[in-house]
């Protein structure tokens, strides 16, 4: 998709200096202590908006665990991708209706995937999409891991493990496209470019707690599709500094991939919500 000369561009009144991070919150497995936890850490740190990187929790709580979670950050704005996660107990074009009924009703609420490019700062703007692991990294279709979380979205229900792997690459590709039409126009107007996505896409430096995501696991842990969308593009923008925030892996990780491409990767505890960490936008 060519970058859209009317692409939507979101704008502040006032510049969004420091950006909290946090992603994979998972508040379904939650206990009410753990989630009191952690919105009194949200009501005590300093910050201008909040950017969570998917998987908050399942369908069937999405709705209600959004709009806890933008209340806790109102009035700043609170930017999100969505999970494998956020889909659980319903299907893809089922979330999709639900969250863009509750943006529409909830002034701070920011959907990632469909604000565009977001201007933090003169400099900085923010673009983001769920992203999805698309199957082609590590050993591919040949995966000896089989991923159990297919049964939970009604639209891989009853497919072949080819055409799993098939619709897996569709969603890669949607993800590569999204940003073949935002990126272009976010690295030639700002010097330092953010990208919010749920799974990363590189698999350099993914973990598994201690050890690197094996060959069998990747496939299900890296949107090859979109990095290589992304780095295609980047190569145009030498000068631009470009920095990626997933999560989905659940460990920690900061990678160079080029010298001007960054991929971090946020911690996650089922059952225990926390922050990452505050960004600072210049
Ligand atoms: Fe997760
Ligand atoms: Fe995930």
């Amino acid at each position: 998709m060519p970058p859209s000369l009317d692409m939507k561009i979101t704008k502040f009144p006032k510049p969004i200096k420091n950006l909290l991070w946090a992603s994979d919150l998972h508040l379904d497995d939650a206990s009410d202590f753990a989630r009191k936890r952690f919105y009194s850490k949200l009501f005590h740190e300093n910050y201008d908006a909040v950017m969570v990187t998917g998987d908050i929790s399942n369908a069937h709580q999405l709705a209600d665990d959004l709009e806890e979670l933008a209340s806790a950050v109102s009035p700043m704005p609170l930017f999100f991708s969505l999970g494998n996660h956020d889909h659980f107990n319903s299907c893809f074009a089922s979330v999709d209706q639900v969250v863009r009924k509750l943006c529409s009703i909830i002034p701070n609420l920011y959907h990632l995937d469909n604000s565009g490019i977001i201007e933090l700062s003169r400099d900085t703007c923010l673009v983001g999409h769920k992203g999805w692991y698309d199957g082609q990294a590590g050993a591919g279709v040949h995966s000896k891991v089989y991923d159990k979380g297919r049964h939970a979205i009604g639209d891989f229900d009853g497919l072949s493990h080819k055409d799993y792997f098939k619709k897996l690459a569709d969603l890669g590709h949607e993800s590569a496209t999204h940003f073949r039409g935002t990126l272009p126009l976010a690295l030639k107007r700002y010097a330092r470019v953010m990208i919010g996505t749920h799974v990363p896409p590189y698999w350099d430096g993914i973990m598994h707690g201690e050890a690197r995501c094996s060959w069998d696991h990747q496939p299900y842990y890296a949107n090859v599709a979109a990095g290589k969308a992304i780095g295609g593009i980047l190569r145009r923008f030498g000068s631009r500094k470009l920095e990626i925030y997933a999560g989905h892996a659940h460990t920690r990780s900061t990678t160079s991939i080029s010298k001007n491409l960054t991929q971090h990767i946020a911690e996650g505890r089922r059952g225990a919500p926390s922050v990452e960490r505050l960004i600072k936008v210049a």
